[in-house]
This record gives structure tokens, sequence and C-alpha cells, in this order.
């Protein structure tokens, strides 16, 4: 008898705008293939003690394109938590490893596509030590995973953001109101710096950049002496304190990430305290990771789904899909979990934003970074001697 050509794929970790579209893009393509494909439920959950699944084709993944959320359910952390770093691996059980090979070899399956972020992915590297047939798709809307530019996710997030800040800059304004935003990113601030650029922000904080309250609260100051007497401010929820601390919603948790959340509220508090001013708070929190995926999402994750399938097809495993602008690549999962992708301080995003007089709340105000650089190329050919301001107007005239 003729083996069967199946394809696995789950959702595994926290939802994100896009998943169903990775799941279309992944069935549309397998089936033109002469591949059926089969959705474990609830994450890895749904491979083993009850094996949960369903079979997934044109009828059932009609209309998901667009839809938030996943059909397959998921799962954050459960049974199957695992990290792969060096120093603090944290291994699978191996009697659930057993079952999860027990299911594989019942569904003959010729692959499984796990769609996830950093911690979902250390399963998938997990299996793949364990000799499992898997491919990787990385997804998260805090954009930190490292070797793909851009998750599928991330953009629908910062639409969420962008959208938020536009709401809260016409009633800020009318009412000379401070408005501080706290949104998603744990350990990135890659949605606090898009949004916050995209929705007209004056305060960034992010986890990667140290901030100190006399700065945002100078920030605010100036603000009002040109006139301005509201300020927009958005807060990474992993943003820490100037005192070091990271704000959480519970005790430390040791068998799943703690919930982060309640820094704007903190931020807004001691702004209030220090300039007497009226300020309100917003936390955006789950609202970032339901809805629609934009465009950019859909298109990315769907040719997520398209390029899984054809790594399984090409026994490509071990694995993850990643997005090297304009292509659709492979990179092996390890080197995707190793590293998260921050922001850096020095990167053109962030030294446009202070060109433009937004604060990270770590530097003095009215230093534009460009100044700065200009500062060091005019020092270059120019004599020490030159105030800053004659050696940029020096190479400017050489510019021109
Ligand atoms: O990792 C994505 C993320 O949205 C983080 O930004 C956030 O800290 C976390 O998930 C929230 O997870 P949960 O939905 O389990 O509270």
């Amino acid at each position: 008898m003729a083996k069967a050509k199946r394809i696995g794929i789950l959702t595994s970790g926290g939802d994100c705008p896009g998943l169903n579209a990775v799941i279309r893009g992944a069935v549309k393509s397998a089936n033109r293939l002469g591949y059926d494909v089969v959705g474990f439920l609830k994450g890895y959950e749904g491979l083993v003690d009850p094996v949960q699944y369903i079979p997934l084709n044109d009828k059932n993944t009609r209309g998901i394109l667009s839809r938030g959320g996943t059909i397959l359910g998921s799962t954050n952390k459960g049974r199957f938590a695992a990290t792969v770093g060096v120093q603090d691996r944290v291994e699978l059980d191996p009697e659930l490893m057993k079952g999860v090979k027990t299911t594989f070899d019942q569904l003959s399956l010729s692959g499984l596509i796990c769609i996830g972020g950093d911690g979902s992915l250390a399963v998938a590297q997990q299996f793949h030590e364990y000799g499992l047939p898997v491919v990787g798709v990385p997804k998260t809307i805090d954009n930190d995973l490292s070797a793909t530019a851009f998750t599928f996710g991330f953009d629908s997030a910062v639409e969420c953001g962008t959208e938020a800040l536009d709401r809260l800059q016409t009633t800020a304004a009318s009412h000379d109101r401070v408005m501080v935003m706290e949104v998603m990113g744990r350990h990135a601030g890659w949605i606090a710096l898009h949004s916050g650029i995209g929705g007209g922000a004056d305060v960034i904080l992010i986890p990667e950049i140290k901030w100190d309250y006399e700065t945002v609260c100078q920030k605010i100051l100036e603000r009002s002496n040109e006139g301005k007497r509201f300020t927009l401010i958005v807060v990474a929820e992993g943003a820490e304190l100037p005192d070091g601390n990271l704000v959480t919603q519970e005790q430390e948790q040791l068998d799943r990430q703690t919930r982060l959340g309640g820094v704007g509220h903190i931020v807004a508090a001691e702004i209030e305290s220090r300039l007497k001013c009226d300020i309100r708070t917003v936390v955006l929190g789950h609202l970032q990771r339901g809805g629609a995926p934009t465009t950019f999402d859909r298109v990315l994750a769907t040719q997520f789904g398209a390029h899984a399938v054809r790594s399984v097809i090409q026994g490509n495993f071990g694995h993850m899909v990643c997005y090297n602008p304009p292509h659709i690549n492979t990179v092996p999962i390890m080197e995707a979990v190793n590293k998260l992708s921050v922001v850096e301080p020095d990167s053109s995003a962030v030294q446009a934003a202070k060109a433009m007089g937004i604060t990270f709340g770590d530097c003095k105000l009215g230093i534009s970074p460009f100044k700065k650089h200009l500062k060091e190329s005019a020092e270059a050919d120019y004599d020490p001697s030159e105030t800053v301001d004659e050696a940029i107007e020096a190479l400017a005239k050489i510019e021109a």
C-alpha cells in the first residue's frame, strides 16, 4: 500500500493575527502537491494523551485568511515547556517524546509544521534532536525572534498601537493631558518603537534603553513651554523602571512566563506626582493580539505557510522559514531560538525618532544624534578649535 502523504500542523504559544493565514497557505499548497494536512488542537498538547487533531481541507480553511486567532487553538507552555540554551536547557519529558513519536508513526506524518515563538520553537528543536521531522514557522507580535526580519503578527499589533495613539492624540489635545499608553513587548521594544513613531508619540520607553523620570518630565515641560500642552508617552510592558525593576502582575512563576503589565500606571503616577499634571493611562494588552491581520501579515503568513510545506517536502527538517527581504529562506531553528532580536539603541529608527525630538528618556533633550554624527565627521576634517555649529556649517558647505 502506498504510504500516506500527510503533513501535520499546529499553532503553539500566545496567538497572534496571521496564524490562520499560515494554516490556509499550508493547506492549499500541500493539497495541490498531493499531500493531505491534519491540524493538531491546542498546540503541542494535541499530539499526545489524548491525541486531538482534525483533517484540514479546502472547506474548513475557507474564509480564514482574514480571521484573527487560530482555528486550531493554542496552549502557552502546558506540558511542552522547553528551552534549548546551553546554560538553561529544560528537557522535555522522555515519556512525552515517546508518545509524540507514536503519533507521528500512527499518522505516517511526512513532517510537522510548528508555528510558534521562541519557546514553542525550542520545543520543535528538541523534537528535531529526537529525530522527528519538523519545520518551524516564526510567530510573535513582539517581533523578537532573530533570523527573520519580521514575524507575522507584529505589523497587526503595531497597527493597533498606532491607531490607539491617533485616538489618544485627539482627546489628549482637547484636554491638555499627558497620555501614557502601555503596549506589549516582553523583551524587546519593537511594538513601542514602531507604533510610537507611526502614531506620533513624544516619549518612547523600551527595555533596550535605560531611561529616567527627569528626562521624561523635562520633555513634557519643554512641550508645554512650546505651547504644546499635551504629551503622548508609549511604554513597553517590559521596560524596566529606572530602579531596574520590572513591573509584573504576579510573583515570579517557575512553570511559565510571569505575567507582565502595569508599568504604564506606575510611570503615570510618578509623572503626576512630579509635575502635578492631568494624566491618563491606557493599557492596550491583548487588543494587540486579537483581530484581523493586516495585509502585510496576511502576505507574510501565507508565504510562510507555503514555504514551510516546501521545506517538509524537500526534507529540510530542523529549519525555520524566515523573511530575509525580499526572500523567504530557511535557517536552522537553533539559530533562531538562541538569540533574541532586540532594538539596537543606535539603530536608524531610534536615530530618526531622536532626530525629530522624540525622547527615549535617556539623553538630554535637543541633541540630535545626526548632529552628533555630523560633529564627528566635521571634527575629522576640520580644525578642532571650531565650534560644533561652525563645523556643521563647514560640512554643509562641502556637501552642497
Ligand atoms: O509573547 C507575546 C506576548 O504577547 C507578550 O508580549 C506578552 O507578555 C505575553 O505574550 C502575554 O501572554 P499571555 O497571553 O499568556 O498573558
